[in-house]
């Protein structure tokens, strides 16, 4: 049979509809939700998803500041930027499209936002309070994706979970929050990677198998659990000549082989990316309601 497809954009407009009636909320309150998006230099994968998340801001009603520097901008530049943003009482997320350049200090910019307005949730503070089980903000992607194995009734707890890729944006965050003792966590989880012996020996067990290393296909249908849920973070960009802008967008599965074993999957494009926008927004609505909270303040 084949695996019931988990349409990320169905439960990201829930998402958003759920949103819309907070931010009315905050707009009776006075309060706009604000979220300033820092892209430098020109590659052509972070405009799009930059553009992506100004205009999703814009159709639901939050300020979005878009920031365009040149690929030559000084990380001093970039530095007096984000302060700019941290002081500024109407920008309540800040969001540093990365890859940066590489004459830029990732680490020095991530650590230069105030954990109060990180949406993106890679500060050190952030992620140290995701770790502890303490209330942050949750970065987009992994959260995106336990929305999605929640909305499409996947049982979490208990099960085996297996994360392909251990970066912090994606394979830490997500392997944390499912072993997390709380009714969306307390399943049992496995983080794979580059120097992991037997891949495929992990993947064969897990009843949940999340695939984020970005490698085109790289999930096979011999490495899948019949009945697994499958969720494919991957958005590789391979060539092809009969599309008019040269490339098609592929995942980390190799989705319709996979798809004829699994129980369940997210579909690339259109599964796991529309999620991370929804969380953004979600995150950033979030800070603006925590500056009318008294404990935030
Ligand atoms: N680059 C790829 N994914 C992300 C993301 O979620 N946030 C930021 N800031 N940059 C990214």
């Amino acid at each position: 049979m084949a695996a019931q497809i988990i349409d990320g954009k169905t439960v990201a407009d829930s998402i958003r509809a759920n949103l819309g009636v907070r931010i009315e909320a905050l707009d009776s309150a006075g309060v706009r939700p604000g979220l300033a998006v820092i892209l430098v230099g020109e590659d052509s994968a972070s405009a799009s998803y930059v553009r992506s998340k100004e205009r999703a801001c814009e159709r639901i009603g939050i300020y979005s500041r878009d920031i365009r520097l040149s690929a030559e901008t000084s990380e001093e530049v970039l530095l007096d930027q984000v302060e700019a943003q941290n002081r500024d009482p109407s920008i309540h997320g800040i969001l540093v499209q990365l890859p940066l350049p590489s004459h830029i200090d990732t680490e020095s910019i991530i650590n230069a936002i105030s954990p109060s307005k990180d949406v993106d949730g890679f500060h050190p503070v952030s992620l140290g309070r995701l770790a502890a089980g303490l209330e942050t903000f949750v970065p987009c992607t992994p959260a995106g994706i336990v929305e999605l194995l929640v909305h499409s009734g996947t049982v979490i707890a208990g099960s085996e979970a297996v994360v392909l890729g251990r970066s912090n944006i994606v394979g830490r965050p997500v392997a944390t929050l499912l072993s997390q003792k709380s009714p969306r966590g307390n399943a049992t989880v496995t983080i794979c990677h580059s120097r992991t012996d037997d891949i495929a020996a992990h993947t064969r067990r897990a009843d949940i198998l999340v695939a984020a290393m970005g490698a085109p296909g790289f999930v096979t249908a011999d490495m899948v659990k019949p009945g697994a849920v499958v969720i494919d973070v991957g958005m590789n960009r391979v060539d092809d000549p009969t599309k008019e802008r040269g490339y098609r967008l592929v995942g980390d599965v190799d989705f319709e082989p996979v798809s004829a074993v699994a129980g369940a999957i997210t579909p690339v494009p259109g599964g796991v990316g529309p999620m991370t926008i929804a969380m953004l927004l979600s995150n950033t609505v979030t800070s603006a309601e925590r500056t009318l909270r008294e404990d935030f303040r």
